[in-house]
Parts: C-alpha cells; structure tokens; sequence
C-alpha cells in the first residue's frame, strides 16, 4: 500500500499504510484525525486517483445541516414551474396534482451524501467527509447513522441505498473531540507531523526542483519551529509552500535574509513571526 502512494506522490508511514490498507479491505470508515497540513485531506484524493473513481467531498462546517448535506429542493425551479404552469393555464385548477409534479426528481439537488449513495459505477466513490469537528453533536449523530446503512429516505420519493458502500474518509484538526460513537464507527488513525527524514523525502518528492542542500535546511527549520510552542505550528502544507516559495526567488540555501522575506508563506500568524524573528533566525538558518 505504501508504494502505490508513493506512486501517487504520498508518503505515508507504515502505520497510516496499514489503515488505509484495512481501511479498505474491511470497507470501513476510516477516521483520520491530527493538526493541519499534516496530509488528511490528501489521502482522500490520492485514494481517488489510486482507485480511479470519483471523490465526493463533504465539507463540514459549523451549523451545516442534514438538508446541506444530503439533499434539498429547488425552490427556485419549483416556483417557476408553477408559475409556468399557472401561466400556460395548465393547472386546470388542479392544484394537488401540480403539488405532486413539484416533488420529483426534476426539482431534486443531490448533495454530497446522496450522490455518495447513488453514485452507480465500477468502484465506489471516495466520500470524503471533511473537518467533521466543525460540525456539531446533532450533525454528528446523522452522520454515524448513515454510515451505518448508507441509505437515505425521501419522504416524497422513497428510500435510496447505496450498491456497494462508498470509501468514507472522515478527517478532524481535533479542535475538539468528536463522539466515541462515530469513532467507533470507523478505523481511527492519528496523523502526526513526519519526521525528519520523511518530510526531507516529501518535499523532494513535491518540489523536486529544490535543491537537496535547500530541502534539508528547510525541513530542519520547519522541524525546529514545531518544538517552539507557536500559536500555529506549520504543517507539511507549509514545508511544501516555503520550498516552493524559496525555489521561486532562486534560493540554492537558506540564510536570515531569505527567511525574513518569506516568512509569510510558513507562518501565518503575527504573534508567531514576530516571536521568530525576535529569538532564533540565526537557529532557523543553521543547517
Ligand atoms: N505524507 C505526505 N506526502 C505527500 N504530501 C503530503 C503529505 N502530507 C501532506 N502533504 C501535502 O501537504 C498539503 C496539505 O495536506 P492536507 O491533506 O491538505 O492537510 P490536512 O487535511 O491534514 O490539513 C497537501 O498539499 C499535501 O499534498
Ligand atoms: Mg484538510
């Protein structure tokens, strides 16, 4: 498992190969939870493009309701089309018939876990199921009972359940705890910021132009500004985004200057640059 990521520009620990690895064997939900940037999102994508199948994304967000989430009516259209039909005169003062007429598929949006569930294909599609933390308690049980069936009831249509049950990722930043149920649910894995070594190899594996001299020194210093107890510590996005950003003014090392200038891209709280810059540049540039 491990290699077909890497092949699709992922390097995953053993660990985090294993779960996704079961993850898929087991056809269970796979909770993937742990700081920004440290790649949860991604594996959604890379599973996609891995499985080569659609990835339907769910993102979460605080007040986001079942209506946002599975389905809604078309207000819009349905007021047109009685307006239409009122127009036309083709109501024929039957009015319940043309109440009907509005509540059929014509008028439907599928939302993200209806499309999951109705998806029909070779595989099933990836229902990546994004920031589940913003959501709240309410959101969060509807949630654990659609990944317990897959199956969603329409009053005005009926019942839909998925073939075959999608590939659920559900990723958390753990701004707070999501309940023992969902997790329950699913395989839980915590994605911790790489290593050394691992995040080196990452970046040589993303921006390949860098220079290696350049991709260790980075990685050092983003490795060194997590021990520093920031309000945000970077993440691999950031490692990723300050090597591209270095690259991009030709930078073959790091120095102070060049750190100052392009702080804002591994950085992105005030606080946090001012503290930087008033105790350690020179410790960040040491390679
Ligand atoms: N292990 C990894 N291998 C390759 N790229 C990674 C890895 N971890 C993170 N990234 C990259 O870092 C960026 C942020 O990842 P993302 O999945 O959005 O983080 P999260 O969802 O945990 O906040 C993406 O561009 C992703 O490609
Ligand atoms: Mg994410």
């Amino acid at each position: 498992m491990g290699e077909k990521l890497r092949e699709e520009s992922y390097l995953a620990g053993e660990g985090l190969a294993t779960a996704i690895f079961l993850a898929l064997k087991l056809q269970k939900p796979l909770f993937l939870e742990g700081e920004a940037g440290v790649g949860k999102t991604e594996v959604a994508k890379v599973l996609s493009r891995m499985l080569e199948t659609p990835l339907i994304r769910l993102q979460c967000y605080e007040g986001i309701d079942v209506n946002q989430a599975v389905y809604e009516w078309d207000y819009a259209r349905q007021l047109l089309h009685i307006r239409t039909a009122e127009a036309l005169g083709t109501t024929g003062g039957d009015r319940s018939r043309l109440e009907d007429e509005l509540y059929t598929r014509q008028f439907l949006v599928q939302r993200p876990l209806l499309q999951a569930i109705e998806h029909r294909g070779e595989n099933p599609p990836i229902l990546l199921i994004d920031e589940v933390d913003r959501a709240d308690d309410e959101f969060e049980a509807f949630l654990l009972e659609i990944l317990s069936d897959y199956s969603v009831t329409i009053p005005e249509i009926g019942t839909v359940r998925a073939e075959r049950p999608p590939v659920a990722i559900l990723t958390s930043n753990r701004t707070r705890e999501v309940h023992d149920a969902l997790k329950r649910r699913c395989l839980y894995f915590f994605i911790d910021h790489p290593d050394l070594e691992r995040e080196v190899e990452i970046v040589r594996l993303r921006v390949p132009d860098a220079e290696e001299r350049l991709t260790r020194q980075v990685a050092k210093a983003v490795q060194r500004l997590r021990s520093m107890d920031l309000y945000k510590p970077p993440g691999v996005a950031e490692t990723l985004d300050w090597t591209e950003a270095l690259v991009a003014l030709g930078a073959k090392e790091l120095n102070e200057d060049l750190i100052e200038a392009t702080m804002g891209s591994v950085l992105k709280y005030h606080e946090d640059q001012q503290r930087v810059l008033l105790q350690s540049l020179s410790l960040l540039a040491g390679s």
